[in-house]
């Protein structure tokens, strides 16, 4: 059973209902109309006014907490240690005129205040409840989506896998939940962002999972029960069947690995619905290089080459748990790269799924690979849409840097998404598939190659690639992830350090604009 693993040689045997091996934790939100008793600190947000002055974000909800005296005696003690209502800034004090303890989030100047800046400023607050139980906020009213957001996102802490401490010697208040009660606010747009927020973390447990756990077997199992307990259904394809039906690219990317790869496939269909999207996500559930060896350094980093398929079936089960007016199916190819006796080469010529031959020159450009078998079954159905993500390239890190995506695709479509993407705060960016790509994906003794003789466009060279297997008539749109799935910098705003669950939010807001339309 995952669980137990004690092995990264043979796998063990993958039990039917195998679970995440470890969730990460998250403040427990709540809406309600009247202060819990139990309060043990309250939320504000105040703003950097003129001159240097700080400004309480007011309202009715905020006067039914503190009397004009305790506001003006809380706005005195902030001004008095300092605080200037900068962006991010986030002061604690003791409170005021017998109110309760105060923590000021500071959210710059008014006029400038965004959803997104919203988000970052209550995520970066709830990195510093430690030591509270019951905080009540009325932040709230700024922006009821990015608050949930943000206070949910930011309060995500992964312990993994570390032995349980008893209760005397364990770390202070570690283990304390955190209760954050928002006081007032749409209860459907409230349980709304919940949910969404409760897939990026779905989507954050499975990337932070090691490859000790998470591998092709137990990865399609778990994610398997995780949609099938919200209605979805489900199909995973064993090496066996993959041999059977063709995906050449999944079997020879999978086979340098005792763990067997897997096809996963979800579905979500709405009766009313009058538009398909087909999601694709990259499943490599860990990165070696193959026979292509990477580097030692940080190849640790590599069990997040399942980013992308973390965040298509995280967004498939937010689209079935929104209801979504729209049909969505994952198709999710799972494989280890792995150098053995059994490992693809470089010089081997494979054929995909639907045909297409591949030379390949890099064992390491493998995700282009399984993501090509996967995108051609999912074009059989005839998707409007077709969706993939994937954490691609070292070349998107080097265009675009650890936050923002690169969106290629077809033009309207890309840059649709592009777009959804910056006005959710998961950075994004259009990039082209230039023609003269065309000719550096050809090869001489197969349909293509899976890499490019030039040193140059390598994130656009993966993106040509995959155009070969998008089906006509089909927008589409390829998100490289490689940075923004993972983060190896400092947390800020609501991102924590290592999973991001990036393009969740992206993802789920596009659907939910085509459900609509
Ligand atoms: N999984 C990597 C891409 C990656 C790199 C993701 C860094 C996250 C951080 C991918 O499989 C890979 O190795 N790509 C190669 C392609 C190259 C051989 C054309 C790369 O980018 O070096
Ligand atoms: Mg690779
Ligand atoms: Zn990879």
């Amino acid at each position: 059973m995952a669980k137990n693993a004690v092995s990264t040689a043979a796998p063990a045997k993958v039990s039917k209902d195998a679970t995440i091996p470890v969730r990460g934790r998250v403040a427990d939100l709540k809406l309600t109309k009247k202060l819990p008793k139990n309060t043990d600190a309250v939320i504000v947000a105040v703003f950097a006014g003129e001159g240097g002055s700080l400004e309480l974000a007011g309202g009715a909800a905020l006067d039914s907490i503190f009397n004009t005296k305790q506001q003006s005696a809380i706005l005195k003690q902030l001004e008095s240690i300092g605080a200037k209502g900068k962006a991010n800034e986030v002061t604690r004090i003791p409170g005021a005129e017998d109110s309760a303890p105060v923590v000021a989030i500071g959210l710059g100047k008014a006029e400038e205040l965004d959803d997104e800046k919203l988000r970052r400023a209550t995520g970066t607050s709830a990195r510093a409840l430690n030591g509270f139980e019951n905080v009540a906020t009325t932040v709230g009213d700024l922006g009821l989506e990015a608050a949930v957001t943000g206070f949910a996102l930011g309060s995500y802490s992964y312990k993994g896998l570390r032995k349980a401490k008893d209760e005397e010697n364990g770390d202070d208040n570690a283990d304390k939940p955190l209760a954050i009660h928002f006081m007032g606010g749409d209860k459907d747009q409230f349980v709304a962002a919940q949910v969404i927020a409760e897939s990026v973390v779905l989507a954050r447990d499975l990337v932070n999972s090691p490859s000790s756990h998470l591998y092709p077997e137990s990865y399609a199992v778990i994610a398997a029960n995780e949609a099938a307990a919200y209605g979805l259904e489900t199909e995973i394809l064993d090496e066996k069947q993959l041999l059977a039906q063709g995906f050449g690219g999944i079997l020879a990317v999978g086979n340098g690995s005792s763990r067997k790869p897997r096809l996963l496939r979800l579905t979500w269909k709405h009766r009313k619905a009058s538009k398909h999207v087909a999601l694709v996500g990259k499943g490599v559930t860990f990165d070696t290089g193959g026979i292509s060896l990477k580097p030692g350094a940080n190849m640790d980093n590599m069990i997040s080459d399942m980013g992308g398929s973390a965040a298509v079936i995280a967004t498939i089960i937010a689209a079935a748990r929104l209801n979504l007016k729209v049909n969505v199916t994952a198709t999710v190819p799972m494989a280890e790269n792995m150098p053995s006796g059994d490992a693809f080469r470089p010089g081997d010529v494979i054929t995909h799924y639907g045909g297409i031959t591949s030379e390949i020159l890099n064992t390491d450009a493998e995700g282009r690979l399984i993501l090509a078998d996967a995108m051609a079954l999912a074009s059989e159905d005839n998707p409007d849409y077709l969706i993939d993500a994937a954490t691609l390239t070292g070349a998107q890190l080097v265009a675009l840097g650890g936050r923002t995506s690169g969106v290629m695709g077809t033009e309207e479509f890309r840059d649709s998404v592009a777009a959804t993407g910056r006005a959710v705060g998961e950075q994004a960016w259009a990039m082209p598939l230039p023609e003269e790509l065309d000719e550096e994906v050809k090869s001489p003794v197969a349909d293509l190659r899976n890499v490019t003789n030039s040193r140059f466009a390598g994130m656009s060279a993966a993106g040509r690639y995959l155009q070969e297997f998008v089906g006509e008539g089909i927008e589409w749109a390829h998100v490289d992830i490689a940075g923004p799935a993972f983060n190896t910098a400092a947390p800020y705003g609501y991102t924590p350090k290592r999973a991001t669950g990036q393009p969740v939010r992206t993802f789920v807001q596009v659907l939910s604009d085509i459900a609509e339309n």
